[in-house]
């Protein structure tokens, strides 16, 4: 058994990406050309959405989604405080403030109850996060439907799930798309996407991604520069090809992480809900001494990360949001406290895994 050291994520290339990437290189064609089109097209129809378009990173994509709703000053959006701040301090750019709830403690996405409770006459909209890649409830969208509020699926993180045979991407009015290179699949650099269920918010995404142009030199409507280039489109359509294979991957690992862990008394491994095909971006564990638990598994050579260490609403930025203090959102708080994901990237081996399984199984705090 090797004794390399184990990262968290390891990058897939492959002959078809170098090649991808040289033709469009040489095509002279960088931006806004038949890659675009079809990496949005393509994208938008694996996941099960009407229409969308690839964009600079999913930040940005979230940024995109809320204009296309219409979300600005006064307005107030519900999401998890529990996720990356990314899915937060989109609210904050578009002049809206995020109204933080807590996750669902099994699942880790948006507790239904504690939306509902969490809808006011200034909700415009709602955020939810296939966090880790776990759907989340479909009970959010019929809340939403019921209250007349569109929702966001920050799908970053979900890839290639679904529920009850649905795309993650497909549930909500809109859902944006991360590709950062760690994610489950990646565009040669940082890279997003925006897709839609709706008719009416196809053009108004495309278009205002690209300076609200509807001509080279007329300007209808807001817009800015979010595009992707066509390097990464094309490098995202190889990716696509990838993608089932990639989550059957990361679901074979996790299936055998949660049958190895399921008896150790003092680790928490994850739930998957029912119905689900879990995309599995991160394998979160909740363990008592998450330093003692991350110095072990270093002693063993295995990497660890934690997502997220610092809940939402406890960051810095949010010091003068009316949430932003300890014991507002208690779960969250207690969950950020002793969560510990460890690598579960499909490019690792059998050996690598059964490394992983021995440390974690070691483990006495
Ligand atoms: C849940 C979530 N939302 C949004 C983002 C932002 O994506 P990007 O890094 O591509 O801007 C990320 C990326 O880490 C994420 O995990």
């Amino acid at each position: 058994m090797g004794t390399d050291r184990i990262p968290m994520g390891r990058m897939f290339i492959d002959d078809e990406m170098l090649e991808t990437a040289n033709r469009i290189l040489a095509s002279g064609q960088w931006i806004k050309g038949p890659e675009s089109k079809a990496f949005g097209a393509e994208w938008a129809a694996y996941c099960g959405a009407l229409g969308g378009t690839p964009c600079s990173n999913g930040s940005v994509a979230l940024i995109a989604a809320l204009h296309a709703l219409d979300v600005g000053h006064g307005d107030e959006v519900i999401v998890p405080s529990h996720t990356y701040i990314a899915s937060a301090t989109c609210i904050n750019l578009v002049g809206a403030t995020p109204k933080f709830v807590e996750v669902e403690e099994e699942y880790y996405t948006l507790d239904p109850t504690a939306l509902e409770a969490a809808i006011t006459p200034s909700t415009k909209a709602i955020i939810g996060v296939h966090l880790y890649g776990q759907p989340m409830d479909t009970t959010i969208f019929e809340i939403a439907s019921k209250h007349g509020i569109p929702v966001i699926e920050d799908s970053a993180q979900g890839h290639g799930g679904s529920l009850n045979g649905q795309r993650i991407g497909s549930f909500g009015d809109i859902a944006t798309f991360s590709f950062f290179p760690s994610k489950n699949m990646a565009v040669g650099g940082d890279g997003g996407a925006i897709i839609t269920t709706r008719e009416d918010l196809i053009q108004r995404v495309s278009t205002f991604i690209d300076h609200g142009r509807s001509d080279k030199y007329r300007n209808d409507v807001l817009g800015t520069n979010f595009r992707l280039s066509e390097i990464q489109c094309g490098v995202g359509r190889v990716q696509l090809k990838h993608l089932d294979n990639w989550v059957a991957r990361r679901n074979e690992i996790a299936a055998r992480y949660n049958a190895a862990f399921s008896e150790l008394p003092h680790i928490k491994h994850p739930q998957v809900r029912p119905g689900a095909v879990h995309a599995w971006h991160q394998y979160v564990l909740r363990v008592g001494d998450r330093e003692a638990f991350q110095a072990h598994m270093n002693e063993m050579n295995i990497s660890t990360g934690i997502h997220y260490p610092i809940p939402c609403h406890l960051q810095p930025v949010y010091a003068d949001h009316p949430q932003g203090t300890e014991g507002s959102l208690p779960l969250t708080e207690a969950i950020c406290s002793d969560i510990v994901s460890i690598p579960v990237m499909p490019l690792l081996t059998d050996e690598e895994v059964d490394r992983v399984i021995e440390a974690v199984q070691a483990w006495q705090p």
